[in-house]
């Protein structure tokens, strides 16, 4: 290999197990969780990625890998159930290029000819239902392929899954497959619900579903009107089908609910014209759908083509892109952030855009508003791109009501009524009254307790909140002087939740340096910046202390930061306020390793999985400069393996090795040399 080879091949080794570890994270909380925090287009395109990856260098590839695996693992609350037959997915293609890729590959397996069956892709939980001489004898999630969860006592709830085939002569076992959902109607409905009653609604109707589903007591998933569309077949004794269609036409004669939008096509062209006719009208069906399956129909063709260790070869999945919809912009809100800064946010009449019910979506500032020209009363096109982050693409100015007003910025702070202050060449106002501000008092505080800073558990936003109104806490000091008798006035704490909350206080002083900078909200000191702080100056004193040249001189640090740091520094109420956490016995300094020493010299570590206060970026470049060599894998040479959230398969190795495994907190903790 040439040198430049060798760096390409290095560099795509580090982002190919970065990937799985990121679709593992992801499909752990899809599957198990039921609460994705990307939108299904985040994740197609990082398993693309990788796919890629794995293309151009076969040497990455693993059995083990996302694009050879299936789904999540079943989740622990419901019996185990092994598949008769593997729970195949599908593969996808995004453009119909690719889909001519996929129908020349279909062509070169069974030659020209073959004939398609077009489906709606339905968004919901794959099922798999078990007849047994026509009755129905289980039903079980998906899971991981191989295994999934014994759900039938839930399934026998749902309307339109018969108990029994209507079938004079039914066979020995069928396997009937398709995915449960929610009616969009249902959906909304149910959150109206459970928002009226004070529960946390579902992010979209596949998690309804899936949470549905999920319910140890039938009774709540029968009050869900879920529905079911079949569209596979597993193991199948005394019945065989020709065709796809056939059995489609079969398993409605006995009774199973079958979609009425199937539709047989002759070639790959009448294929495209059935998917840009559903693209255009995916909101016509009462039930949500991300794209549409063409399956090859005749199942001796299926027998030849095969399937790849995860999809079947002889169907495919063409996705829709990404969303927009429109809806009802009700108005314009400001909110003061912990910082002051004040942004600007559309409420929106709740729409499901891309999957996801959105009712609020940022504005970010001013010259945004401005821009756009949205105002108060439009009608506006919200888009959910590949992104978790709705976003106002703009108003629909045809539909704008006569009188809307432009919007202006408010010349005082929502929260406080101070007036606001724009310095020039910045977008943003903020609210120059740091410590009166009520808004900026919650966040602040929220912040300052919050898993980023001094993590501690138990003081989150409600409680913060309480605390205020009641006038026991106004600056973060105040936390370190609360009492049991004050704490015990508040709503919903007793005697064990005090005593956890004071020992999480009382543990939240020994917080190294860079935890404490983090929470003391210094503008543009966040986790790394602390980190590189805390390490050259060891002290809140030798960092007041320092000039803005001496701050600047650190390496990493920008002029920018040095001013904003030396200018906190500046002001009285910031160093009365550090003396206070003193005085009630925060940590202010870090024990201190020797000036340039290196306290991982010499080890070599591994990274896995996501990291709270750091990003990979980040921790790699801070374990390098204490002296570390970060490998991309796990061998018996690796010092430790630092594991964050959801780490995937390296822990594992590490485990099987018998390496040393440390949490971030550790790492942390050895970073600093202590
Ligand atoms: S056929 C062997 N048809 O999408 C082929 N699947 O992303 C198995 N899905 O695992 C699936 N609508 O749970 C098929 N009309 C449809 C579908 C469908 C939704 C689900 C299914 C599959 C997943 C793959």
């Amino acid at each position: 290999m040439s040198h430049s080879d060798e760096r390409r091949h290095a560099e795509a080794k580090l982002r190919v197990e970065e990937l799985r570890s990121l679709i593992e994270h992801h499909r752990y909380r899809y599957h198990v969780l039921d609460d994705p925090d990307v939108s299904d287009a985040e994740y197609d395109d990082l398993m693309g990625e990788l796919r890629a990856l794995e293309d151009a260098f076969p040497e990455l590839q693993t059995p083990d890998s996302p694009t050879r695996t299936i789904g999540g693992a079943p989740a622990a609350l419901f019996a185990p159930v092994e598949h008769r037959a593997r729970m195949l997915s599908l593969d996808n293609a995004f453009t119909f290029e690719e889909l001519d890729a996929w129908a020349r590959r279909v062509e070169r397996g069974v030659g020209a000819g073959a004939s398609f069956a077009c489906e709606l892709k339905i968004d919901g939980v794959a099922c798999a239902l078990t007849f047994e001489a026509g009755v129905l004898t289980r039903a079980a999630t998906r899971g991981d392929g191989r295994t999934g969860e014994d759900i039938t006592a839930n399934v026998r709830t749902v309307e339109g899954v018969p108990r029994r085939l209507r079938l004079d002569d039914p066979p020995s076992v069928i396997e009937v497959r398709g995915e449960m959902y929610l009616p969009v109607a249902a959906f909304e409905d149910l959150n109206r619900r459970l928002d009226e009653s004070g529960q946390r609604a579902f992010a979209n109707p596949r998690n309804a579903a899936a949470g549905s589903l999920r319910q140890k007591d039938p009774r709540i998933t029968a009050s869900r009107p879920l529905r079911m569309w079949v569209h596979s077949f597993g193991a199948a004794e005394g019945v065989s089908f020709d065709s796809h269609l056939g059995f489609l036409a079969w398993a409605a004669g006995a009774g199973l609910p079958v979609a009425p939008t199937t539709e047989g096509r002759g070639s790959i062209e009448g294929v495209k014209e059935y998917l840009s006719y559903w693209q255009e009208h995916r909101h016509d069906v009462d039930w949500e759908i991300d794209g549409t399956v063409v399956k090859v129909d005749r199942t001796d063709l299926q027998r030849e083509l095969g399937a790849t260790s995860n999809a079947p070869r002889w169907a495919i999945a063409y996705k829709f892109p990404p969303e927009e919809r429109t809806t009802l912009l009700r108005k314009i809100g400001v909110h003061t952030g912990r910082t002051g800064k004040v942004t600007p946010y559309a409420v929106l009449e709740p729409v499901l855009v891309g999957g996801v019910t959105v009712t609020y979506a940022t504005l970010h500032n001013e010259d945004e508003v401005r821009r756009k020209d949205v105002r108060a009363k439009d009608t506006v096109i919200v888009r959910r791109a590949g992104d978790v982050i709705p976003e106002i693409v703009g108003p629909v100015v045809s539909k704008r009501p006569k009188g809307a007003r432009r919007w202006k910025m408010p010349r005082t702070c929502p929260s406080c009524g101070t007036p606001l202050v724009r310095a020039p060449g910045e977008v943003d106002y903020r609210c120059p009254n740091k410590a009166g501000c009520p808004d900026q008092s919650v966040e602040w505080l929220f912040h300052f307790a919050g898993r980023g800073a001094m993590d501690i558990e138990g003081l989150g936003y409600v409680t913060v909140l309480a605390l205020l109104e009641r006038g026991l806490i106004a600056d973060p000091g105040d936390i370190y002087v609360l009492t049991a008798e004050q704490l015990a006035g508040l709503d919903g704490f007793a005697e064990k939740s005090i005593a956890n909350l004071l020992s999480a206080i009382e543990a939240s002083k020994e917080r190294p340096l860079w935890r404490l900078l983090v929470g003391l909200n210094i503008r543009h000191v966040g986790a790394h910046v602390a980190q590189v702080l805390a390490r050259a100056f060891g002290s809140m004193d030798a960092l007041a202390q320092a000039s803005q040249d001496e701050i600047d001189a650190v390496p990493e640090i920008g002029p920018e930061i040095a001013a904003a740091v030396r200018a906190w520094s500046d002001e009285p109420d910031n160093l009365s306020l550090v003396e206070k956490l003193r005085a009630s016995g925060v940590r202010t300094a870090d024990e201190r390793a020797e000036a340039g020493a290196k306290p991982l010299e010499g080890k070599t570590i591994v990274l896995t999985g996501g990291l709270a206060t750091l990003s990979r970026d980040e921790a790699t470049a801070l374990a390098q400069k204490a002296g570390a060599r970060v490998a991309s894998g796990v061998s018996k040479k690796t010092d430790f393996v630092v594991a964050g959230e959801s780490p995937g398969s390296k822990r594992e190795k590490a485990a099987q090795l018998g390496v040393e495994i440390v949490g971030e907190e550790e790492f942390l903790r050895r970073l600093g040399g202590s």
